[in-house]
Formats: structure tokens, sequence, C-alpha cells
């Protein structure tokens, strides 16, 4: 069996004495052809292995180099050095992998964010994103252990799908036609009855309406997969291919919808800050540092872990949209016209005004409610004043909208009516407006960003360094 080592991470929180310890993992640094910082990924801290002088051979020594794979057995005792608890007395060492140093392209120096996503294949090598995307993990780990813990299924809802969930437009095609000659309708359109599903399809922007149709069976329900959004929008929030979580609710309104979500998040902030404590404050540290860049009125007035304390153990502002746009109105940015984007009622508020909110209005997460019906999706539940929809957007400090959510409309008259005058073709729905024909019930859900919420969690500001291969506009390398 190959296979025989101790992860890096239990051996340093074990007693430093032990025997017959094997190690895997890859070189950091080799000091004084005497000390070998090793790392297998399981956490940041390296384990010193020590090479006794004169012990090995020139010609291995040689082959220690930054990013060699290696295999260690001997001894682990005491630290006599400073700086680590233990370390381990190599037996015998074994390279599994060369790597030459000159060609290896991260260097034991500060590398730019930017340059280490033109080298996402190596990143996980660095401390950052081993941090990263353990966090990420955990993350993952706590949002299927809180919908179990409460009986919801989880719903794997189709990646292929005909319809536009979201009804806007913004989706990629799947197609097995040939590019250069499709066939064509008499009216010389693409015809793709000839096309694979016999139908145009995309990838889905969204699992909701699925996720209705379990939900309103199974009583609830949540997805969490990826999604697919053509969107052009070159921004640090804004993935062309991102990770969602959709729970869904039957019997449940708009109240007990946002309830769901703030324990939700509290949830799995709380689950990070017990599991991943030690890569959490590396995070923080490292925030720290790059914030230390900018000028005093940009930097967070609370450190990573500070906010994430504070966003676990307080309540959440309850806002509606109207609110929200007479605080903008009455806002000094706004005075003193430092908003790009029109402020007035109706608008789609912009990241601008969102983190006005948060950052500097409220200074916690806000949860928006009672939206212009005119600009959120046809399937949210129409308020009695004909204006609005019982939806809802939670906005978190140095992200702006993280959850997304509403009551949906259950009534079938009224869904029909708004899809009528939303151009939302209703004989494609046949099978979403069954759920509104045969024992309909009052239902709510939401979906969250999984990217926006590790970005959140970590504390990285660009959304590309939430996920490991990020797709963009103009980016699909990997
Ligand atoms: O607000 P959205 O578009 O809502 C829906 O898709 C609903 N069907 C959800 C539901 O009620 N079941 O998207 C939900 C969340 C947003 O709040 C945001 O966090 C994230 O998905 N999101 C994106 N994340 C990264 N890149 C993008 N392009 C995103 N678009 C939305
Ligand atoms: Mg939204």
């Amino acid at each position: 069996m190959f296979n025989k080592r101790i992860k890096i991470r239990q051996l340093l929180a074990e007693e430093p004495n032990r025997q017959g310890v094997t190690v895997m993992g890859w070189v950091r640094s080799f000091r004084n052809n005497q000390f070998i910082a090793l790392n297998d990924g399981s956490t940041n801290t390296n384990l010193q292995v020590v090479t006794t002088l004169g012990k090995f051979e020139d010609s291995l020594l040689k082959r220690i180099t930054t990013s060699a794979s290696l295999k260690v057995t001997g001894t682990i005792i005491p630290s006599p050095g400073k700086g680590q608890k233990m370390e381990l007395i190599a037996d015998n060492i074994e390279i599994l992998g060369d790597s030459d140093a000159e060609k290896y392209p991260l260097q034991p120096k500060k590398h730019s964010l930017e340059f280490l996503r033109e080298i996402a294949h190596l990143r996980f090598r660095t401390n950052t994103f081993g941090a990263v995307f353990r966090v990420r993990h955990s993350l993952a780990f706590a949002i299927h252990q809180f919908f179990n813990d409460r009986g919801f299924v989880y719903l794997h809802t189709p990646v292929i799908t005909a319809s536009d969930a979201e009804g806007a437009g913004e989706m990629f095609r799947v197609t097995t036609l040939p590019p250069d000659n499709p066939p064509r309708t008499a009216e010389g359109a693409i015809d793709y009855k000839e096309d694979f599903f016999g139908r145009a399809t995309n990838l889905t922007v969204s699992g909701q309406l699925e996720g209705e149709l379990g939900a309103t069976a199974l009583g609830e329900i949540y997805t969490f997969g990826p999604t697919f959004r053509a969107e052009n929008s070159n921004t640090p929030r804004h993935l062309a291919e991102f990770w969602m979580i959709e729970p869904e609710m039957a019997f449940c309104d708009l109240e007990d919808n946002m309830n769901l979500a703030e324990d939700f998040i509290k949830y799995i902030i709380d689950y990070a800050l017990t599991h991943n404590s030690e890569d959490l404050a590396f995070l923080a540290q490292r925030l720290a540092e790059e914030e230390k860049q900018q000028p005093l009125d940009k930097r967070s007035e609370m450190g990573l872990l500070e906010k994430l304390n504070f966003v676990r153990n307080n309540n959440f502002e309850r806002i509606t949209y109207t609110e929200a746009i007479d605080i903008l109105l009455q806002s000094t940015p706004y005075k003193k016209k430092k908003f790009k984007f029109e402020v007035k009622w109706g608008i789609d508020m912009q990241s601008e005004h969102e983190r006005y909110l948060v950052e500097k209005h409220f200074k916690k997460p806000v949860i928006v409610t009672g939206y212009p019906r005119d600009i959120k999706a046809f399937y949210m539940r129409q308020n009695d004043d004909g204006k609005t929809v019982a939806a809802m957007d939670i906005l978190a400090p140095g992200i702006g909208e993280i959850v997304g959510g509403s009551q949906r409309e259950e009534r079938l008259e009224k869904l029909l009516q708004r899809m009528e005058e939303m151009h939302v073709p209703a004989d494609d729905l046949w099978w979403y407006l069954d759920t509104r024909r045969f024992g309909t019930v009052p239902h709510a859900g939401f979906g969250l960003g999984f990217e926006r919420m590790v970005q959140f969690v970590t504390g990285m500001s660009n959304i590309r360094d939430a996920i490991a291969f990020p797709r963009t506009p103009g980016n699909a390398e990997f």
C-alpha cells in the first residue's frame, strides 16, 4: 500500500513524539541543505523536515527544489528551533517528482492576485489559495449540513434546459447543429427542430422553476449546482459560470423566507469560524496587509474576523425598497452628486447604492423587500399595491447583493397575467403552471450566489479568486 501517510494537519495536532511517520507533500523551501518546509495541502503550516548533515547523498539533496514532491519517513520530535512545535527527522527521503526550480512559475516571493490568476493551475500551491479553497469546501459542506438537519431534500435540477427561469435572456445556447451551415426553416431562421433535443436549449440560469416542482410535493428542497449567465459583466462580482444554492419551501411566506436566509448565512459563517480558524486568521492577515495599500477612507472598519463575528451575532437590518430609496435620496453622496447612477423610485439599485446602504448607512447586512415589480422576474408574488412584489434581496458589506429571493405567485390567474405582460411563453411553461392548477400553496425561496459567499467569508475582493477556474467574458483558460 502506497498511501500510508499521515496528513500534516493531523500530525501537527498530535503530541510531538512519534516514530515511523510517513508524510508526502511538496517542497516550499529548502534552507541550508538541512531544513525542508514541506506542505501537503491539508494546512498552510509547513512541516519542518530535517535532513541531518551527512546522512543523505548530495545528488539527492540537489533534487530537493521548490515544488518537488517528496515522500519522507522518519521520527517526529519536539523542535528545538523557534517557530514550530515539532519537526520530522528524516530517515528516508524519496523524490516522487522533480521540479525545475528555474522554470517553476511560483517563486518564493509575493505574487499579485492578477498574476496568480494566469497560473490558476498552480495557485492552489500558495498559502492564500490553499486557505481559500479549504474554506470554500467547508462552506459547501456546511450548506448541505444546514439543509439536511432541517429535513430539506437535495434536488438535482437540470443543467440543460429549454426555459429561461429569470426571463432575462442571458443564456448560453446548447446545440449540436453545425455552426457554419445549420439547417434553416422556410423563413431562414435556424431550425432547432433538427437539433439534438428537437428544440432550442440553453445552460440553466437558475434551478428555481424545477425547484418549485420539487417543493410543491416534497415540501422543502434545495439545489446546489452550477448556473450560467451570458451577461457581459466584467466586474469583481460577476462570473459567467457560478454555483448557486436555491432552497424552495412550500407553506412559506416572505418573512419565513427571510428568516431562513438569515439563519442560513449565520450558520455557514459560524461553521467556517469554528472549523477553519487557522485559514481564516491567515486570510484576515492577508486582507489587513492588502488594505494597508489603500487610502484610509477605502479601508474597512472591521477586520475579516471581526466582520464575520459581527454578522453571525447581529440581526440583519430589514427595510423596504421604498425606504431604501428614501435613504439614498437623503444621503450625502446623493446630495453631492457622487453617485454615478440615477436614484429614484423604480430604479434597479446599482452596486454603489447597495454598498452605500450596507457599508455606510447601516454597517451590517440589509434585507430589502418590496421591489418594484417591473424590475423583477415574472414569478414573484404581486403585492396588493399593484406596484411592488414580495421580493427580498440580501445585501452584504463589500459584496452588495448576495441573495435574491421571493415569495412566489401561487395564484394561477395573476401569474398568467404577469407572464403575458412580460412576454414569458405560458405554453412552454405548462408544467410550471400545473403546480398552480393542482393544489397550489403559498411558497417561497431564494438563491445564494456561492462565490459571493466565499468572497465574503474569505475577504477576497475579486470573485475570480473565489472559484478555482473562473469563467468570465473572454476567459475560459484551464
Ligand atoms: O438574483 P438572482 O438572479 O436570483 C435567481 O436566480 C433566483 N432564481 C433565485 C431564487 O429565488 N431561487 O441570483 C441569485 C444570486 C444573486 O443574489 C447573486 O448572489 C448570485 O446569485 N449571482 C451571481 N453570482 C456570480 N456571478 C453572477 N453573474 C451572478 N448572478 C447572480
Ligand atoms: Mg438578483
